[in-house]
């Protein structure tokens, strides 16, 4: 039955959790002819989804209202939806508390209203990213308090969410989906599934293969980035090597190397927050994964180098630090998105506010942020008042930047992410220490 409504595309999707990873989902699989229905504890998010009103970077606001008047896509904050819908998606985040401790509230909130709705043939799949055995020791259990068992009246799968905000060339259609289900059956209607809205079907032998697959994409990257990191770190105090020249060089070599770049730290629900999935869950084992906590200390500590180095411009300049004026470009943790969460240009705001006289940001994509319950609002970008601030410091490197102008009009630049290539001895750039000869 499940596999004919698959087949004809008929099957109803609901989807919990209507964000970054949600509604481009949403999106997708409406662009494939599913129908889809969203649910949300976010009222304000439901209601704007209803009215067609895009939230996220990557969601196109023209196409979310015509498939909202088509009747393709609607959202609501009432679960019982659901049992009218054939596929449930699971996209909550998955915190971590402050301790770094994994919160699965969450999801364990969206299984109990789940099963409260199972019936025969459901097909329920975990997007959230979490570690090794979450869908099967905590949401199947849950879920078979309904009195349903696991592949035999409903099938349950774990399929990670693989998206890359503000990527042009991947979305969800061309990269391959990871695939693995409590059973084989469930493994398998899950694959038919999605080989419906994507290129590439990537099966795999259970749902803790699956979960484990996504914490070692970003665990590579996290760690990849602090190795890169580390180098930028040397590069300055040896004060003659330019690490962005070293990269360049390195990645001419066809095999064995993959290039990743230094910058202010690193941001996001992701990268800084799921290594701590895997390190929480191999303490059960007794096992330590020293490189997950090794990245996180000098991928935490890159804000601070962005201050120190800032100051000690500042001053080599002649400028005491205490009286500069100082801009800050790119709030965003990455490139051309407006997501602020866990951004490592928020971290260089807090720590550098008090240090400098006045402080004032420019994102294109961030309006505002809240800061000490403050509401602090973009400032406007003109290129001929640029003089006025004794430094600018490039935090992302957004596409809608003129850099050649950004060159021209400031006094003196740091610049955290290679952003600016022309050479000059007015930029000061991360990983090329104070000698570097431009
Ligand atoms: N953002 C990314 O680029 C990305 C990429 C891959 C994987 N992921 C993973 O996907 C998951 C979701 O991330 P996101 O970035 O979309 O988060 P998000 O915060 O953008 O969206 C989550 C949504 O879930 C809602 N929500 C929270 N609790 C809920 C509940 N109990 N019931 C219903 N809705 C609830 C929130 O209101 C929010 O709208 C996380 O596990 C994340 O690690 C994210």
């Amino acid at each position: 039955m499940l596999k004919k409504l698959i087949k004809t595309k008929k099957a109803k999707v609901g989807i919990i959790g209507m964000g970054y990873v949600g509604l481009p989902l949403a999106l997708e699989l409406c662009r494939c002819g599913f129908k889809t229905i969203g649910i949300d504890i976010d009222k304000e998010r439901v209601d704007k989804i209803n009215s067609g009103i895009s939230f996220i970077d990557d969601v196109p606001e023209e196409e979310l209202a015509k498939f909202v008047k088509q009747k393709m896509i609607r959202a609501t904050t009432d679960y019982r939806i659901l049992k009218d819908v054939d596929i449930i998606m699971i996209c909550v985040p998955t915190p971590v508390n402050v301790n770094k401790e994994p919160d699965l509230n969450p999801i364990i909130n969206s299984s109990e209203n789940i099963a409260k709705i199972l019936r025969k043939d459901h097909l329920v799949i975990l997007k959230s990213t979490t570690f090794p055995e979450t869908t099967e020791k905590i949401v199947l259990p849950i879920l078979e308090r309904s009195g349903l068992k696991v592949g035999r009246d409903f099938y349950l799968a774990f399929c990670p969410e693989r998206i890359d905000p503000g990527n042009k060339k991947f979305g969800i259609a061309n990269t391959p989906a990871v695939v693995g289900g409590i059973t084989k059956k469930c493994t398998e209607i899950t694959a038919e599934f999605y080989k419906k809205f994507v290129n590439q079907v990537v099966p795999v032998s259970s749902a803790r293969t699956a979960e484990m697959t996504k914490l070692l994409e970003n665990t590579f990257r996290n760690v990849n980035i602090a190795l890169v990191n580390e180098f930028a770190q040397l590069c300055e105090r040896m004060g003659n090597i330019n690490i962005w020249e070293v990269i360049e060089a390195a990645k001419t070599k066809p095999f064995g190397f993959m290039p990743f770049y230094p910058g202010p730290g690193v941001g996001g629900h992701c990268i800084p927050v799921d290594p701590y999935y895997l390190s929480y869950k191999a303490r059960e084992y007794d096992f330590h994964t020293v490189f997950i906590e090794l990245s996180a200390r000098i991928n935490e500590e890159m804000p601070y180098f962005v201050v120190n180095k800032t100051i000690e411009e500042l001053s080599k300049s002649g400028v005491c630090p205490a009286k500069a004026k100082v801009l800050l470009l790119g709030m965003a943790f990455k490139k051309d998105i407006s997501d602020l969460r866990d951004s490592p240009a928020i971290r260089v705001y807090q720590i550098i506010k008090d240090k400098v006289a006045k402080l004032e940001y420019n994102d294109p994509h961030v309006p505002y942020f809240e800061h000490n319950g403050k509401r602090i609002k973009s400032v406007k970008l003109n290129f001929q008042r640029l003089k006025e601030y004794d430094a600018v410091v490039i935090l992302t490197d957004h596409s809608a930047y003129d850099y050649n102008k950004i060159l021209k009009y400031s006094k003196l630049i740091i610049d955290t992410r290679n952003a600016i290539k022309k050479e000059n001895k007015k930029v000061k750039k991360l990983g090329c220490g104070s000698n570097y000869n431009f």
